[in-house]
C-alpha cells in the first residue's frame, strides 16, 4: 500500500506534501518521509511513526522550495525504521525516489548494484531505484529516460516519483499496476496515489494508466508509454468537493462512522429504489434502478464474487441473498486465492468485484486475470464484470462493465463500517433486480422486501439511541484479562459472526474467531470455558432455535454468552444470554444490517477504552494496494 505525494509549481512544496500526506495517512502509517529540491541540493527529513513525527521535525525547517515528493509507508520489506523510511536516495544524494508496491526482483537488482560498488542504507525493495536512476544518468543528461531504463528492469507493481537536483524543474512519475493520478492547477502540478491528496488544490484530474510515465514542469504535463510514444490525454474535472475529513465532535473516525450509517442506507435507498414501484403494476417497470443491461444480467447460471477483508464478508451475505432470493448459484473467493487457483469456467457467469476502495491489489488483478481468460471464448462465457466500491472513480471502474457506486462517503477509520453496511445494501439491490427479471420470487414479496428495507435507517437509530450506553458499559468487562472471544451465527449471520470477529481483531488486538453455530461442536468448542466470552448472533427466523441450542451447549461449558437478538426476543433471550444485545424486530432477511451494529460498537468501545489508535490499528491499511 503506502501513499505517495508530489508538487511542482509555485507555493512551498513540503506544506503541500505533508497536507497531502494527511489525506493518504490510511494507506499506511509506520513511517513517513519528503524530499524536496532547493538551491542544488536534494533536502531528505524523514520520520519513524506517524505522519505526526514528520511533522514535529519539520517544525523547525525552513523550505522555500517549489517541487518535492511524499511518502507514508505501511512496511513490506525492511522494519518499520527511518532508515527503511521513503524518500530514498543515491548514493550521491542528488536524487530522491518514493514508491507505492513491490519491486519483485530486487534482490536481484540489488546483488547487481552491489557488485557495482553501491552501498545501501535500507533493507528495503525501493532503494535499488534510485541507484539504478543515477547509473543511468550517468550516460544521459534526461531524467525521463534514466527513470524509463530503470523501470524496464523493474518486475512487480508499483507507482513511484522522482525528483533530481540536477533537474530541478521536473518531477517524473510512473505507474505499472499500483494507482496514481495527476492534478492539474495554474502553474502547478500535483500527483499522488489517490486524488483525495490532490482534490484541495484542484478538481482537474487525470488518472495514470498502466504502463504510463510523466514529466511534470512547471510549464505542463508530458506523458509517455512505457515503449516512449507520447500520449495525448485530457483531463477532465471532478465535480465533487474536497471530502470531508472532520470527526465532526466524536472521539474516533470509526465511530462518527457507524453514527453515519442511517444516513449510508438512506441515500443506498433514494439512489437504487424506484420510488414510484408498486407490486401490482406493468411488469417491465423494475423496483430496482441499479442500470444493469440485459447482456449483463440475462440467463445467468452463476455468479462468482471476488472480495478481501470486510468486503468478503459483505459478498457472503450477498451469496446467501443471491441465491436465495434471486435463485442463482454463487460462490464467493478471496480475490487473493482466486487470482492463482480460478475456478474452472462456467458459461452465463456474472463476475462481481467488491472493494471499498476500488484499489485491493488482489481484487484489481482477479478481476483483471478473469477477463483475460475469458476473453477469446465463445460469447456466453466470455467475462461479464461487475464491481460494488465506494469509489468510482478507482481503477476498477476501469475494469468492470459496470460499478455498483455504494455512496457511503470517505471512510477514514481502517476498520470497514459504514462501506460494509452499503456493500450489503448493494447486495440487497443487485438480488432484487435479478429476482424481478427472473421471476423467482413474486412482486408482493419483493414489495415486502423494500418496505423492511425502507425501515433500516430509523431501526438503527433504534439501536444507536437505545444501546449505545449498555455496549459501553459491557465493553469495560473484556478490557484487561479476555485474551480469546468466539463469535457464532448461522445463515445469513454466519458473516455477521465473522464480521464481528474481525471488527474485535482488527481494533482491539483481542484474538476472535467466528464459527458457524452448528459446526462449534467439532472442534472449537474445546476452547470454551469461563474466560473466552461467546457472542452469538441469534435473530429470530429459520435458525433461530438451532442457534439457541448451539449457544445453550457454550453455557453448559462456563462460557459467559452475549446474545444479538431481538427485543420481542429480549425477555426469552435472558434465560439463555448472560448479557443481551437488542435490535429492532426485523425480517430474517433484512437482520444482518441490524445485527452488526451491536457488533462493531462492542469492538469499538473494547478498543477505545483499552486506549489503542481505533482508527489506525497497528499493521494495518485502509488499502491494501500490494499483494
Ligand atoms: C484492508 C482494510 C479492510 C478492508 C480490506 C479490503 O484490509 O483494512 O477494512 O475490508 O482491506 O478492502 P477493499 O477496499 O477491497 O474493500
Amino acid at each position: 500500500m503506502c501513499g505517495i505525494v508530489g508538487y511542482i509549481g509555485t507555493q512551498a512544496a513540503t506544506d503541500i506534501l505533508i497536507s497531502g500526506l494527511e489525506r493518504l495517512e490510511y494507506r499506511g502509517y509506520d513511517s513517513a518521509g519528503v524530499a524536496t529540491v532547493e538551491e542544488g541540493q536534494v533536502n531528505c527529513v524523514k520520520a519513524k511513526g506517524k505522519l505526526l513525527k514528520l511533522r514535529e521535525k519539520l517544525e523547525h525547517v525552513v523550505s522555500k522550495a517549489q517541487i518535492g515528493i511524499g511518502h507514508t509507508r505501511w512496511a513490506t520489506h525492511g522494519k518499520p525504521e527511518e532508515h527503511n523510511a521513503h524518500p530514498h536516495l543515491n548514493s550521491a544524494r542528488t536524487l530522491a525516489v518514493v514508491q507505492n508496491g513491490i519491486i519483485e526482483n530486487y534482490l536481484e537488482l540489488k546483488e547487481e548494484l552491489i557488485s557495482n560498488g553501491v552501498e545501501f542504507i535500507s533493507e528495503t525493495d525501493t532503494e535499488v531505484i534510485p541507484h539504478l536512476i543515477s547509473q543511468f544518468l550517468a550516460n544521459s543528461t534526461s531524467l525521463l529516460e534514466a527513470v524509463q531504463q530503470t523501470i524496464a528492469k523493474l518486475e512487480g507493481a508499483f507507482a513511484i516519483a522522482v525528483v533530481s537536483a540536477d533537474h530541478p524543474y521536473e518531477l517524473i512519475v510512473a505507474r505499472q499496476q499500483a494507482p496514481l493520478v495527476l492534478g492539474f492547477g495554474q502553474g502547478e502540478f500535483f500527483c499522488a496515489s489517490d486524488m483525495t491528496a490532490i482534490l484541495p488544490h484542484t478538481r482537474t484530474i487525470l488518472t495514470l494508466d498502466n504502463e504510463e510515465i510523466a514529466k511534470l514542469t512547471p510549464l505542463g504535463v508530458e506523458i509517455y508509454n512505457f515503449a516512449g510514444d507520447r500520449v495525448s490525454r485530457f483531463p477532465r474535472t471532478l465535480d465533487w468537493n474536497p471530502v470531508q475529513v472532520e470527526k465532526q465532535g466524536f472521539r474516533h473516525y470509526m465511530l462518527k462512522e457507524i453514527y453515519e450509517q442511517p444516513a449510508v442506507v438512506r441515500i443506498c435507498l433514494d439512489n437504487y429504489l424506484n420510488p414510484n414501484w408498486h407490486a401490482d403494476e406493468d411488469p417491465d417497470y423494475s423496483p430496482i434502478n441499479l442500470g444493469l443491461s440485459p447482456n449483463l444480467t440475462d440467463n445467468l447460471e452463476h455468479i462468482q464474487i471476488l472480495a478481501c477483508g470486510t468486503s468478503w464478508h459483505a459478498a457472503l451475505v450477498g451469496k446467501y441473498l443471491l441465491e436465495q432470493v434471486a435463485d442463482i448459484p454463487t460462490t464467493v473467493d478471496y480475490a487473493s486465492e482466486f487470482r492463482y487457483s480460478p475456478k474452472p469456467i462456467i458459461a452465463n457467469t456474472l463476475t462481481v468485484g467488491v472493494t471499498q476502495s476500488g484499489e485491493t491489489a488482489d481484487t484489481i488483478a482477479a478481476l483483471e486475470s478473469e477477463r483475460a481468460r475469458r476473453a477469446n471464448l465463445e460469447p456466453k462465457r466470455q467475462a461479464k464484470l461487475i464491481g460494488i466500491t465506494n469509489r468510482p472513480e478507482s481503477t476498477i471502474a476501469q475494469i468492470v462493465d459496470r460499478v455498483i457506486d455504494t455512496h457511503a462517503g470517505i471512510e477514514i477509520g481502517v476498520a470497514a463500517t459504514k462501506t460494509f453496511i452499503a456493500q450489503v445494501m448493494g447486495f440487497y439491490f443487485l438480488a432484487l433486480d435479478l429476482a424481478y427479471r427472473r421471476k423467482t420470487i413474486s412482486n408482493s414479496k419483493i414489495g415486502e422486501i423494500i418496505a423492511g428495507l425502507r425501515h433500516i435507517p430509523s431501526q438503527i437509530e433504534t439501536i444507536l439511541d437505545t444501546q449505545a450506553d449498555a455496549i459501553e458499559e459491557l465493553a469495560h468487562d473484556f478490557t484487561t484479562e479476555t485474551e480469546d472471544f468466539i463469535f457464532i451465527g448461522r445463515g445469513i449471520n454466519f458473516p455477521i459472526a465473522l464480521e464481528g470477529a474481525l471488527k474485535l481483531k482488527e481494533i482491539s488486538y483481542i484474538h476472535a474467531e467466528a464459527y458457524p453455530a452448528g459446526e462449534m461442536k467439532h472442534g472449537p468448542i474445546a476452547l470454551l470455558d469461563n474466560k473466552v466470552p461467546v457472542v452469538a448472533v441469534a435473530m429470530p427466523g429459520s435458525v433461530y432455535e438451532k442457534v439457541i441450542s448451539n449457544a445453550q451447549e457454550a453455557k453448559a461449558r462456563d462460557a459467559r454468552l452475549i446474545g444479538v437478538t431481538t427485543a420481542m426476543n429480549a425477555t426469552e433471550a435472558a434465560h439463555t444470554f448472560d448479557d443481551v444485545l437488542t435490535v429492532p424486530e426485523v425480517d430474517e432477511l433484512i437482520s444482518p444490517v441490524l445485527a452488526v451494529i451491536p457488533l462493531q460498537m462492542l469492538s469499538y468501545h473494547i478498543a477505545a477504552i483499552k486506549g489503542l489508535d481505533v482508527d489506525q490499528p497497528r499493521n494495518l491499511a485502509k488499502s491494501v494496494t500490494v499483494e
